[in-house]
């Protein structure tokens, strides 16, 4: 049943983009779904694949479509501010990929606008959806682990998935673009307590001799405000054909009441194949054996899509509305639906965009 009334644009048409989409289209609150790429031809690809209303080679034409009430960015990673602006100045929530930006400069730029427009913006750091984080971050809250005094995290995969990411954009890193979301879980288990300093070190190697700035293996030490240690490092160098197909992870906490050990590094479900399992992040690419689960974004099965960019999706789409009315005939209300958990909004107080005085802009007008 639907549920609301709620236009979604997504702006960039690639693996993300394509996931977000089609998840957007099955969910029943979407009542109008466009697609945007800077290749009009992907585009038309994707609403052709998820059944969009619209698609565009103009990300401003979709992004301003008065039955868009909220924006997806899924761009490459120097290429999401533009679009962000363009939504927060036109009063509409954004969910943005991960990493907000490459520059200070330009997540200031995203978040001075944020706050003048007093708009939604959330970051896409789907390992908060993962349901060991999630169940991770409920024992925090409950306080079972006491101060926490230190931890680490740290995260592998190949480097068949890192030369595709390099591929994209080669400014990219192993640590802009998959430590930040260890940094955010950290944050995240630590909320309140700040890091207030980082030390690093990191050692060159196969990027390098590709042509690229990216460093092999990294690690770091971050000293939070209360003194707590946390160790994270990252290593996307490992051969083009180790198993996993994503990350392969180990989250441990220590405190004063107790220690919390997440094993994520998927060796519980193998799968080898003589057939060849293909890669699904990178084309063209198979192993013979497979650590299942460990595609960052979850799997395809069985006619649905699983995993922490689903969860992180259809939350973003059922998440709380404040029930606002405005001066015409329109009513904002709270979706009755809501099952979003706390969540990593980076945002200013949530208020709806001007209503259109009946036009149909915004989630619900009646
Ligand atoms: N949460 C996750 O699980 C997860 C996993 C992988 C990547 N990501 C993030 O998702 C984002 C996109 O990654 P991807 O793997 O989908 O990349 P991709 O290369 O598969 O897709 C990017 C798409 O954006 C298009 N594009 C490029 N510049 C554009 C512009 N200015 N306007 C409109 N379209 C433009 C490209 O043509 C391409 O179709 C990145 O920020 C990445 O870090 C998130």
């Amino acid at each position: 049943m639907k549920q609301d009334h709620v236009g979604i644009a997504v702006v960039g048409a690639g693996r993300i983009g394509t996931l977000r989409a089609r998840l957007a289209a099955k969910h029943p609150a979407v009542r109008f779904l466009a697609v945007s790429d800077r290749d009009p031809a992907r585009a038309r690809a994707l609403a052709e694949a998820a059944g969009a209303d619209v698609h565009s080679g103009s990300n401003e034409e979709v992004i301003a479509h008065p039955r868009v009430s909220a924006v997806i960015v899924s761009t490459p990673e120097q290429q999401h501010t533009q679009p962000i602006l363009q939504a927060l100045e036109l009063g509409k929530p954004v969910l943005v990929e991960k990493p907000i930006g490459f520059s200070l400069r330009e997540a200031d730029q995203i978040l001075d606008t944020l706050h003048a427009t007093k708009g939604e913006l959330r970051v896409g750091y789907s390992r908060r959806y993962k349901e060991c984080f999630l169940r991770a971050k409920e024992q925090m809250l409950q306080g079972r682990l006491g101060k926490v005094v230190g931890g680490m995290a740290r995260v592998y995969n190949s480097r068949a998935q890192a030369f595709a990411i390099l591929k994209r954009d080669p400014h990219a890193t192993p640590v802009l673009d998959v430590l930040t979301y260890y940094v955010d879980l950290m944050c995240w288990f630590l909320e309140g307590n700040r890091p207030v300093e980082v030390v690093a070190r990191g050692q060159h190697g196969i990027f390098k001799e590709a042509g690229y700035g990216a460093q092999d293996v990294t690690w770091a030490i971050l000293t939070f405000a209360d003194g707590a240690v946390i160790n994270l490092g990252i290593s996307y160098a490992l051969p083009a054909r180790y198993p996993t197909l994503g990350q392969s992870d180990r989250v441990e906490l220590l405190g004063s009441e107790g220690t919390m050990i997440i094993d994520d590094d998927h060796l519980d479900h193998l799968l080898f194949s003589q057939k060849g399992v293909p890669h699904p992040y990178v084309p063209e690419h198979a192993v013979d054996m497979a650590f299942l689960g460990s595609n960052s974004a979850g799997d395809w099965a069985v006619g649905d899509f699983w995993g922490p960019l689903g969860n992180e999706t259809r939350a973003w789409l059922e998440r709380p509305r404040p029930a606002r009315r405005c001066g015409c005939r329109c009513r904002w209300r709270s979706s009755a639906a809501s099952v979003t958990p706390r969540i990593p909004t980076e945002d200013a107080t949530w208020s709806p965009p001007a209503c259109g005085g009946g036009t149909g802009r915004g989630y619900s007008t009646r």
